[in-house]
């Protein structure tokens, strides 16, 4: 097994490569460094067959797609993951194999919804759960401290104690650690119950990250900002959020909400189908066909998509373009899904 980190900065991108047959997979790599990348996998002769997100990230965007185009390798990512065209996604306990490797997936919700780390052999590549003496915060982006510790405690610190951590961020310098290691010199966890934890987490006052828009959108939903312009932090936290039992019981009503879905046409028509009688536009053609949109005006508008980030977006450019009752199904299809209700296809 061959494991590199590939950027020596503060963002970590790892080759995971099988030498037997000459297999890699990338975790987390930054598109800036894509070219450097496909010269790493020549240099080495490996043939890349994944390009994998530990999850959506807010401070560098995902060079998984430049990737696929360049190699033919598959996207990989949590099933929770927002963005569309993703062409593997993965549950907690899922493997893959890497050549003779097996990766293991590990859903760690808690940073973000879409949060996993991936076992290799005695390795564990922890993205932004569970960093060398930190955690990775919990505070924007769908974040909840409670999941993260439960997701460390159970998940994590339940593996072989000479595990080695593999974090995708580290900002002291810090290089090598191991589960067990972390078990007890970790401060952000050691001796805290998930009270304190989350008491910590919440209260820990950092700044945003610095490119969050420019970055953390156009991932969430593989879009570019010259395809589409965003809604800033503020507008998306105004969207009213619906969850989809209520969803539910607003189109039994006798004038009923305009069901809005933003996904893609395959992903309309595809594993989690649709909600009956919604109506097709796709986010990224969503200033565009505004105008068709016009005889719904006087409607409640409900947009929905997978995971109900792309949707959020959608919900907050509709109410900027004056669409006056706009709500947004929290959970996407996911959670629709996950409640028992019905789906055409
Ligand atoms: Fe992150």
């Amino acid at each position: 097994m061959l494991v590199r980190e590939l950027n020596r900065g503060k963002c970590k991108t790892y080759l995971l490569a099988c030498e037997e047959t000459g297999t890699a997979a990338l975790i987390d790599p930054l598109r800036d460094h894509v070219d450097r990348y496909i010269a790493v996998l020549a240099y080495h002769r490996l043939k890349l067959a994944a390009a994998i997100d530990t999850h959506s990230h807010a401070d560098h965007r995902t060079g998984n797609f430049d990737l696929r185009e360049l190699t033919g390798a598959q996207v990989v990512m949590h099933r929770n993951a927002p963005a569309p065209r993703i062409d593997l996604h993965v549950a907690d306990g899922q493997t893959l194999a890497l050549g003779a490797l097996t990766l293991r997936f590990l859903g760690t919700p808690g940073h973000t919804p879409d949060s996993m780390c991936i076992v290799a052999g005695d390795r564990v590549f922890t993205g932004d759960t569970l960093l060398i003496r930190g955690t990775g915060r919990a505070d924007f982006a769908g974040g909840d401290a409670g999941a993260q510790y439960d997701s460390i405690l159970a998940k994590l610190f339940s593996l072989p104690d000479a595990t080695e951590v593999l974090p995708a961020h580290d900002y002291r310098g810090n290089t090598r650690s191991t589960i067990g290691e972390e078990k007890r010199l970790n401060s952000r966890v050691a001796g805290r119950s998930r009270a304190q934890y989350i008491e910590l987490m919440n209260n820990l006052g950092l700044p945003l990250p610095e490119k969050i828009q420019e970055v953390l959108q156009p991932n969430q939903t593989a879009l570019d900002d010259d395809a589409l312009k965003f809604p800033t932090l503020a507008q998306l936290n105004e969207v009213r959020q619906l969850a989809p039992q209520e969803v539910r019981l607003h189109l039994t009503a006798a004038t009923p909400p305009v069901v809005l879905d933003v996904r893609e046409p395959e992903e309309f028509s595809g594993e989690l189908g649709h909600v009956p009688g919604a109506v097709l536009v796709p986010l990224k053609e969503l200033a565009r066909r505004a105008e068709e949109l016009q005889s719904y005006r006087e409607r409640h508008l409900v947009a929905v998509c997978r995971s109900g980030v792309r949707s959020t977006t959608a919900a907050a450019i509709l109410t900027s373009l004056g669409f006056e009752r706009v709500s947004n199904m929290k959970g996407g299809m996911l959670a629709w899904n996950d409640s028992g209700l019905p789906v055409e296809r």
